[in-house]
């Protein structure tokens, strides 16, 4: 009998792409997969894979063709944007960028931000939110990771008023990529803009399982990734104040951002440049990647995030509750294990290498999670005690043999099609690796831990 609770006041996951996928064991046998990695990229919403393949036969180009076909894409691909700016309850005269990804949002940003600008952000984010800043004309400066969310307006209040008047913006993270925990980021937002300054919202590991208002918030800008929010498809999004975005350079020079092109009679070229989105969308864009982020936020809209929530606060509970059963686990948190955070947890296993960990995971339980540094290496060095190690690629493990002390954690990350079983499954597979060990030998093979075939 499960000592769990039982599901029937929450809702049944949402059907998701590759949730019949079953997997080889190192054993020989075969186990349906556990898509524990949801931070890294989410499955497929089915909906959004039916609604894509729904309209495939209707594929043409955007903005430019005369066809039916290249009407009908144009439609849709700005519709999509309408339905981008409704999921985000933007304001009026917002903008709807589309982009690769939010790496490549928080870029375009950091391109159009005016010179001087003085760039705010915390030590423990994501590099794409901490590094696009450092360019030339910008300055950046990075704040300590705090310890409470009081702690993190306390400081922002601090290094704000210790600044003068001029263009200054603050990146934050809706939620850690690293702890699940949700920032304060209506009130950093009211620090911001009492100073003057401007917040840029990064909501990669947010708007997956919360609602996102930028209106409530009151944010300037929002990014997020469709590969994160169901709809893997190559796309992401900007969106937010006009001003800054329509002010600047274009952040690819090409055509579908130029508006007209002239020859001048000293033979240079004249360009007048597409205000709004058009503007930085050079290029053919991806329609299909806006038309499956579109498909996303319908179905997590219909879906309700209500029940979304209290679904993932349902999972979570069930995982804390498994891991603090095992007293060699440590939970990873800046803020403390009961602040609310979305589906996303990292860990360390007494006298276990982390890579070593998570590869049996994967070869003996057919449950695939996240080992490394998640691409937010300061974060994780503070949490995880601040050694020095040596820089190492993102994810990449720094140790591998079992026993070795970790200088890398394990990331468990789960979302609106995790089924109760897969959170069962880790947490029975966790305890019986600390209470029996790996039953297979590992060795490191091309920086990864694989299991040792040859021995077994
Ligand atoms: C909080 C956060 N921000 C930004 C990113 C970058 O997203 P992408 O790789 O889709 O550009 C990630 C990716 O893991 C993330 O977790």
């Amino acid at each position: 009998m499960s000592a769990y609770p039982n599901t029937s006041t929450v809702c049944q996951p949402l059907a998701v792409l590759g949730r019949d996928v079953e997997v080889p064991l190192v054993s020989g046998a075969k186990v349906t997969y556990a898509a524990l990695d949801y931070a890294a990229s989410a499955p497929a919403l089915q909906r959004v894979w039916d609604d894509v393949a729904a309209y495939a036969p209707y594929y043409g180009s955007v903005h430019r063709g005369a066809g039916y076909l290249s009407q009908l894409s144009t439609d849709l691909f700005e519709q999509s944007r309408a339905t981008v700016a409704e999921f985000l309850d933007l304001r009026e005269d917002d903008q709807v960028v589309f982009t690769r990804a939010t790496t490549d949002s928080l870029n375009l940003l950091a391109g159009v931000l005016p010179t001087g600008t003085e760039v705010f952000a915390f030590e423990t984010e994501h590099h794409a939110s901490l590094l696009p800043w450092r360019r030339d004309g910008l300055t950046v400066s990075y704040l300590r990771a705090p310890r409470s969310p009081e702690e993190a307006v306390a400081a922002l209040d601090e290094a704000l008023a210790a600044t003068t008047a001029g263009p200054r913006l603050v990146c934050v993270t809706g939620a850690s990529n690293v702890t699940g925990e949700i920032w304060p980021v209506r009130e950093l937002a009211a620090t911001a803009h009492r100073h003057g300054a401007r917040i840029v919202l990064d909501a990669a590991q947010l708007a997956p399982h919360h609602p996102v208002s930028v209106r409530e918030l009151d944010v300037d800008w929002v990014a997020f990734s469709g590969h994160k929010l169901y709809a893997p498809f190559g796309a992401g999004v900007l969106a937010g104040r006009s001003d800054w975005l329509d002010a600047a350079e274009p952040y690819l020079a090409g055509g579908g951002a130029s508006r007209t092109v002239a020859r001048e009679a000293d033979g240079s070229v004249a360009v007048e440049w597409h205000r709004g989105p058009q503007r930085h969308e050079a290029g053919s864009p991806n329609v299909v990647g806006a038309y499956a982020i579109a498909s996303a936020c319908r179905a997590l809209g219909e879906a309700g995030f209500d029940a979304l929530v209290a679904r993932e606060r349902f999972l979570i509970d069930r995982l804390r509750a498994g891991l603090a059963g095992i007293p060699q686990v440590r939970v990873l948190t800046l803020f403390g294990e009961e602040h609310p955070r979305v589906g996303v947890l990292s860990f360390v296993v007494q006298d276990w290498n982390s890579s070593h960990f998570s590869a049996a995971l994967s070869a003996e339980y057919g449950i695939g999670v996240r080992d490394g540094l998640f691409c937010a290496h300061p974060l994780v060095r503070t949490l995880l005690g601040g050694e020095e190690a040596a820089p190492s690629e993102c994810g990449a493990p720094e140790a591998s043999l079992p026993g070795e002390r970790s200088l890398n954690a394990i990331r468990v990350s789960f979302g609106a099609g995790t089924p109760d079983e897969h959170v069962d499954r880790f947490v029975e597979a966790v305890r019986e690796l600390v209470t029996d060990g790996a039953k297979w030998a590992y060795r490191t093979e091309g920086g990864r831990c694989v299991p040792d075939t040859r021995r077994g």
